[in-house]
């Protein structure tokens, strides 16, 4: 790592170095491209994203079909922010791609605040709810550790998963392979029952 760069961004070094020493040891996250971080991550001349040196450049994104109901009180858009970088590999025809059609996938890249709880009556408020109900995400509310955005309170793919697994629920975890990255267990629905009432 040069100097130069440690001078004129100390934050980025920083999570430069944590990837390096990450890298080091043997026993870094095991799973997502069998812990090849440079899948996603590089060292030098990261692109600008929500993700830490992020390297892992952008495609022409398909036209998405989006998820309706009558009961929807969200504005939906095509998969933006983080979930955009997710979408790079996942919205290919691969047998992990979760396709261009999103209508039969739990919609992401909306706002979910208090207002939107309110309006649905059967959410709880993000503002004040903590994210802990069946295994902690962290020690603060649904928008501190599940929300992103400048706002924090964009729903992204990363509300519910943990790319590298660090968790433990996916892959290999012995728990299962359909848990698959999450953020907490769901076999009793504690994920789901974080954000919805019933
Ligand atoms: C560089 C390409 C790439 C990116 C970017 C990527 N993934 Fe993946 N993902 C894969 C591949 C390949 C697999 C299958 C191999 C594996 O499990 O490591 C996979 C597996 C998964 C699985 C497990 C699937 C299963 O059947 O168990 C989940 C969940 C997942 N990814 C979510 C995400 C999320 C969320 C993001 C964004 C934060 C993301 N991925 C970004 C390539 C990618
Ligand atoms: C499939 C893509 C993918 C792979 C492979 C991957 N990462 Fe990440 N990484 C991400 C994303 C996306 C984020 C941002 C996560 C977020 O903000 O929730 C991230 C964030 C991080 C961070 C910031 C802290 C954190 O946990 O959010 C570090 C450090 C990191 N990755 C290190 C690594 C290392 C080391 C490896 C290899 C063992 C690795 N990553 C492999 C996608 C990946
Ligand atoms: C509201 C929570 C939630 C959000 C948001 C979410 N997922 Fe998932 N995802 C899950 C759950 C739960 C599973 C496990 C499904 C099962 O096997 O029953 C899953 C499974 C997966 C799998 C494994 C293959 C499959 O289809 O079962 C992939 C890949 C995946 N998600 C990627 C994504 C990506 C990419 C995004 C963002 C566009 C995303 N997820 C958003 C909860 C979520
Ligand atoms: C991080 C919070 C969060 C988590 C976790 C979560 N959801 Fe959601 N979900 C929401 C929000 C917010 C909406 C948008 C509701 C609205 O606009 O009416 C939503 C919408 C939905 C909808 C569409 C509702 C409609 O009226 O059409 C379904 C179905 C759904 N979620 C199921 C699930 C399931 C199943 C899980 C567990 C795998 C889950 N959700 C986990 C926050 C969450």
């Amino acid at each position: 790592m040069k100097r130069k760069y440690l001078n004129t961004n100390s934050k980025l070094a920083l999570l430069c170095s944590a990837v390096f020493l990450l890298l080091a040891s043997t026993t870094a996250f095991g799973l997502h491209y069998d812990g090849k971080c440079r899948s996603c991550h590089t060292p030098h001349n990261a692109l600008a994203s929500e993700a830490p040196l992020w390297g892992k450049a952008d495609v022409v994104q398909p036209p998405y079909t989006q998820y309706t109901s009558d009961t929807i009180n969200a504005t939906m858009g095509d998969p933006n922010g983080i979930s955009k970088l997710c979408m790079i590999c996942h919205s290919k025809t691969t047998s992990y791609g979760i396709g261009s059609d999103m209508r039969n996938d739990h919609p992401v890249s909306f706002t979910y605040d208090a207002a939107l709880a309110l309006a649905d009556g059967r959410l709880w408020d993000p503002e004040v709810t903590l994210s802990n109900i069946g295994g902690a995400v962290g020690n603060g509310t649904i928008a501190q550790d599940m929300l992103r955005g400048v706002d924090h309170n964009q729903l992204e793919c990363v509300s519910c998963h943990e790319p590298h697994d660090k968790y433990g629920f996916g892959k290999g975890s012995g728990l299962g392979d359909s848990l698959a990255y999450l953020v907490k267990a769901n076999d009793a629905g504690q994920l789901c029952k974080t954000c919805h009432r019933k």
